[in-house]
């Protein structure tokens, strides 16, 4: 029995082998479960599918569940093709990050993908949002809709960060891009991070500011996970720098693509001028200058004045001036040190 099971695992090892995939975007290699990830909470609530690749996180009364990478990443281009649950999934947060919030209590970095369940026949909400070393204090959200129903299909949403560049995508079009500037300082996330994913019951803030909570009756909620890439440069745990990858902004040693050709770019204005619900950098009720990465598009500014002339500042003018970037950057540094 023994050794017929080792056959069959070398046998199903040359099949995954020869049929060693590629994502459909940046064409990198796709890992199954076991070579990146580990289970991380949830017990029964997450099962790993027989092609080792696609992985199920499902939430009921008794709990959530969640996976984390193996290996801590310093820059990198992650990625995970998911389908959401469906139906009625009024707070439900299903949450693709990358975090060093266990190794960092203080002054932790974080990149976020978070799908926020609705109602039934209203469609999900995607948020990302960023902070680094502990700038818990300075949100940085953005929501959007998405054009199609996530919990119909997989969809690749893909994580791209560099030394100096964030990009979020989802499918082949990147949604949001955050250029590292000088005032952001520590803002901008810099140390090795590992990436997760979970399922969880948000009822006291992901729908309507906790309107709506999850049903259970509905229960269990199923999250699908597959085409996992984890293309980074993984780091030694204990000093917690890269041997794999050079100093400096390139992903070249990778085969990643960084940066955006112009293309690409029309395909991100594209993407926001339909479906940008949301974005700290126009709401001039938490901040009455932008924080200085962000890059101020009229058309934007104006499709969500139209949606809420209070939050995204109707009757103002946009302002844009330098000093004001400066006299923000300088408060924001004062309160991330309290
Ligand atoms: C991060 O925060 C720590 C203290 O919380 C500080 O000593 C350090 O200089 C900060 N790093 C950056 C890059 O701002």
């Amino acid at each position: 029995m023994k050794g017929y099971c080792v056959g069959f695992f070398m046998v199903l090892s040359v099949l995954v082998l020869a049929s060693a995939t590629t994502s459909k975007f940046q064409n990198l290699p796709i890992i199954s479960f076991d070579e990146g990830y580990s289970h991380l909470f949830g017990d029964n609530n997450l099962m790993i599918l027989k092609d080792g690749q696609t992985v199920h996180i499902s939430l009921n009364e008794r709990s959530g569940a969640g996976f984390i990478s193996q290996d801590l990443y310093l820059h990198g281009f992650f990625s995970a093709s998911i389908k959401l649950p469906s139906d009625y999934t009024a707070g439900i947060v299903v949450a693709f990050y990358m975090s060093n919030g266990d190794m960092f209590e203080k002054n932790h970095d974080e990149l976020d993908f978070e799908f926020l369940g609705n109602i039934r026949g209203k469609e999900w909400r995607i948020q990302t949002n960023i902070y680094g070393n502990g700038s818990t204090n300075i949100g940085r959200e953005e929501r959007y809709s998405l054009g199609f129903d996530p919990s119909e299909d997989f969809h690749q949403y893909s994580i791209l960060w560099t030394e100096n560049l964030i990009i979020f995508y989802v499918d082949d079009v990147p949604i949001r891009e955050i250029k590292r500037t000088e005032e952001m300082g520590g803002d901008f996330p810099s140390k090795p991070m590992s990436l997760y994913s979970t399922i969880w019951d948000g009822s006291t803030w992901a729908t309507n500011g906790g309107k709506y909570k999850v049903n259970y009756k509905y229960a269990p909620y199923i999250a699908e996970f597959s085409d996992l890439v984890l293309h980074g440069c993984a780091v030694d745990p204990i000093e917690l720098s890269s041997k794999k990858c050079g100093a400096g902004d390139s992903l070249d040693d990778l085969n990643v693509q960084t940066g955006l050709t112009s293309d690409q770019r029309s395909k991100m204005l594209q993407f926001r001028k339909n479906n940008l619900q949301y974005s700290y950098c126009y709401d001039r009720v938490r901040y009455t200058t932008p924080l200085s990465e962000c890059v101020i598009d009229p058309r934007e500014a104006e499709r969500l004045r139209g949606f809420d002339p209070v939050t995204f500042g109707g009757g103002r003018r946009h302002h844009g001036k330098r000093h004001h970037h400066r006299s923000k950057a300088s408060k924001t540094e004062s309160t991330t040190s309290i």
